[in-house]
């Protein structure tokens, strides 16, 4: 696809990957909208960008609707949506607390098949459209401690598995980006420290992987993509 004027929409694009990737979209002549649900950052993110702003949390169905009208609205269409909002919650299995396994689903699940349904009556419609489902190496193995962020991302890409299937026939191409760790605010907002060192993956890494896969021909998508970095020193 060609991505100028392509008009995308990148749910927690005010930090870290998904603002990454709101930049590269922009830098190609694409007009972005970003979410998130911190609204001085938001705003801030926007500004810079030149993004459009909508200030909403992916796990309320409410906030999800009033995304795509307010897309909608200000863009007159959609050709890609950007499933990056995500968090993550770390514990042992035996101390795991529900609140928190909930928590995790209701972003990172919930909140990405709530997008992707409201961004596919859209699609449908038109019969074209993209949807960009950032993943992780996590969606492929499990580690100690990852009881609910793991199993969020193996529930992402096989939603993602589905949603190809199922979509398309309307033209729809539906991709899973798997990175693996990115120095972002990821780590803090989990409570861990991320060591950041120069030969670890940036946001604008994925970002160039997202442009890339977007860019290929229409008649044609990479289904999936894993992201290493190439010797990472902690
Ligand atoms: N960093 C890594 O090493 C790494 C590796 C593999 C995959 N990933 C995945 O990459 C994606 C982005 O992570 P990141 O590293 O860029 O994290 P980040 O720096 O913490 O950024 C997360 C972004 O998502 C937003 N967000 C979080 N929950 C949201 C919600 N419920 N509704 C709307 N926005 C929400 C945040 O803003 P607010 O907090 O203001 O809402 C922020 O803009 C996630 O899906 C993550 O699982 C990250």
């Amino acid at each position: 696809m060609n991505l100028k004027n392509a008009v995308a929409l990148v749910t927690g694009g005010s930090a870290g990957i998904g603002h990454g990737i709101a930049k590269s979209l922009i830098d190609s002549g694409a007009r972005v909208a970003i979410t998130g649900r911190d609204k001085a950052k938001l705003d801030k993110a926007a500004k810079e960008l030149g993004a459009h702003p909508i200030h909403a949390d992916v796990s309320k169905e409410a906030d999800v609707q009033r995304t795509m009208r307010e897309t909608l609205e200000k863009f007159g269409d959609l050709d890609i949506l950007v499933n990056n909002a995500g968090l993550g919650t770390f514990k042992k299995l035996v101390d795991f607390d529900l609140a928190s396994f909930e928590r995790t689903f209701a972003t990172n699940v919930t909140g990405a098949m709530l997008m992707a349904r409201e961004a596919a009556k859209h699609f449908i419609s038109k019969n074209r459209g993209n949807i960009v489902n950032i993943g992780s190496t996590a969606s492929h193995r499990g580690a100690p401690n990852g009881t609910a962020y793991y199993a969020s991302k193996f529930a992402l890409r096989g939603m993602t598995e589905c949603w190809r299937q199922e979509l398309r026939k309307n033209n729809i191409r539906v991709f899973l980006v798997n990175p693996s760790e990115v120095i972002t605010s990821f780590g803090t907002a989990a409570g861990f420290e991320q060591k950041d060192n120069p030969s670890k993956l940036r946001p604008e890494d994925i970002a160039h992987a997202v442009k890339s896969v977007l860019e290929m021909e229409d008649r044609g998508f990479v289904t999936e993509l894993t992201v290493f970095a190439t010797n990472p020193a902690d």
